[in-house]
């Protein structure tokens, strides 16, 4: 028998609903805040992320499904931003449309090793909004971020902000940081080694107890930032401050992807566990024009879908059986009534369906029953004669005759 690989998952017909349901939610959401929807390929030339996330990143260093093909290297996407932002330069959007605003869900794949909350296939719900460096923009897709978690009905998170600051203020703190760890060396695990010498960032991600202790002990302030980055981010915590938004501001938060100047932002939750992060994201002033296009600033954000199903109060639509009508037709002069009937009832609108395991009259209720529908309509040999068919409501259980073109009419009583 031939099992899912590790990491990825199926999302059956019982669990599909809440997945819709949060969907449609930011749909509704996204669509508010002027968010129009892009849908680039899964797959992209691997040097698209080499390029973006950056070379030492732990994506591109040990997380990318790779695909030789020829010449090319291709790969699955582990993140859409890279791949929003190729769309926007090789459609020509900054001539065409010059700001825009971007929203993408689907599946992203990262060879990680997998544990909860940590898929090697797993969804993204992200957005971006490309052309404007302003601070207001900052804060209003944090407070977008924060009121999908609100509508998706999950609480007590943690948004955690912080300023890396432009290129210049990014390499001051890469080489403050630099002359605090060095006398700490010894006491870092073996990747942060690595990481000391190719992204030393990164070490501030590290989870290995003795690398957290050293961390812990550092003092990292916003000295890097020059007076127009530190201006900047002051006005993003105004807007925050404006739109109510509760934020802690973090200096050890600096996101693993090189792409990332200025904000940057995480949205953690308590009971995740270790992988705590619902979503992350911040800005990229350099980002559009590394990958060929006019120097413009953008921000955006990701949620991981299957870490906000673990933490959502929301339950699903309503099960589709709720409005569903089960025909059970018995013979097969019937048989033939009752498949026009139901051409005839889905022409109009209705959910059915019938019974096609040739099971008697009780099995046939049986699996009515099972699938949670909401009227059965039965079609014998008195019914044919009559020109009627037996409707059943399966909530009260009661049973009456219905003339065949009163139908339609009952049924939508019945369910409405
Ligand atoms: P990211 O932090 O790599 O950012 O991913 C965003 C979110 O995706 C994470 O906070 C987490 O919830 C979820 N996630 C990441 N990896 C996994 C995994 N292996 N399994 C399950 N969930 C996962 C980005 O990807 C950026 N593109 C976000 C962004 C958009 N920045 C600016 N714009």
């Amino acid at each position: 028998m031939y099992k899912s690989i590790p990491g990825t998952r199926d999302i059956l017909p019982d669990e599909v609903f809440l997945w819709q349901e949060v969907e449609d939610i930011s749909r509704g959401v996204f669509a508010r805040y002027n968010y129009k929807e892009c849908r680039p390929p899964l797959i992209e030339e691997a040097a698209l992320f080499d390029r973006s996330l950056g070379e030492s990143s732990e994506i591109v260093q040990k997380q990318m499904f790779l695909i030789k093909n020829k010449e090319e290297l291709y790969c699955l996407r582990p993140e859409a931003t890279a791949s929003i932002i190729r769309a926007y330069i090789e459609n020509s959007l900054d001539k065409t449309k010059g700001f825009l605003k971007l929203y993408y869900m689907g599946p992203m794949f990262r060879l990680e090793r997998p544990q909860k909350g940590r898929l090697r296939q797993f969804y993204h719900i992200g957005c971006e909004a490309i052309g404007s460096e302003a601070p207001e923009l900052d804060a209003e897709v944090i407070a977008l971020a924060d009121n999908l978690l609100k509508s998706f009905s999950i609480d007590n998170y943690t948004l955690k902000i912080n300023s890396l600051g432009c290129s210049k203020d990014r390499s001051g703190l890469t080489e403050g940081l630099r002359d605090a760890l060095k006398p700490e060396l010894s006491n870092l695990c073996e990747d942060c080694h690595l990481r000391f010498k190719k992204n030393i960032l990164r070490i501030l991600d590290c989870k290995n107890e003795s690398c957290r202790k050293v961390i812990e002990k550092i003092n990292i302030s916003d000295r890097h930032l020059c007076p127009e980055c530190k201006e900047h981010f002051s006005l993003v915590k105004f807007g925050l401050d404006n739109l109510g938004i509760c934020y802690e501001i973090t200096p050890r938060l600096v996101r693993g992807l090189d792409y990332y100047t200025r904000t940057v932002f995480e949205i953690s939750h308590q009971d995740l566990g270790s992988q705590d992060a619902l979503g992350a994201g911040g800005r990229y002033d350099n980002l559009v024009k590394e990958l060929g296009g006019p120097q413009l600033g953008a921000v955006g954000f990701a949620f991981g879908v299957e870490r906000l199903l673990l933490v959502t109060k929301l339950e699903g639509r309503k099960a589709a059986g709720e409005k569903l009508v089960y025909a059970i037709s018995l013979g097969d002069k019937a048989k033939a009534h009752s498949q026009k009937l139901l051409a005839n009832l889905r022409r109009n609108g209705i959910t059915c369906d019938t019974d096609y395991e040739n099971k008697s009259l009780k099995g046939a209720m049986r699996k009515a029953n099972d699938l949670k529908a909401r009227l059965v309509l039965i079609l014998g040999e008195d019914e044919l004669r009559d020109n009627t068919v037996t409707l059943k409501d399966m909530l009260s259980g009661q049973q009456k005759q219905v003339l065949r073109d009163k139908l339609i009419e009952e049924i939508g009583k019945a369910i409405c």
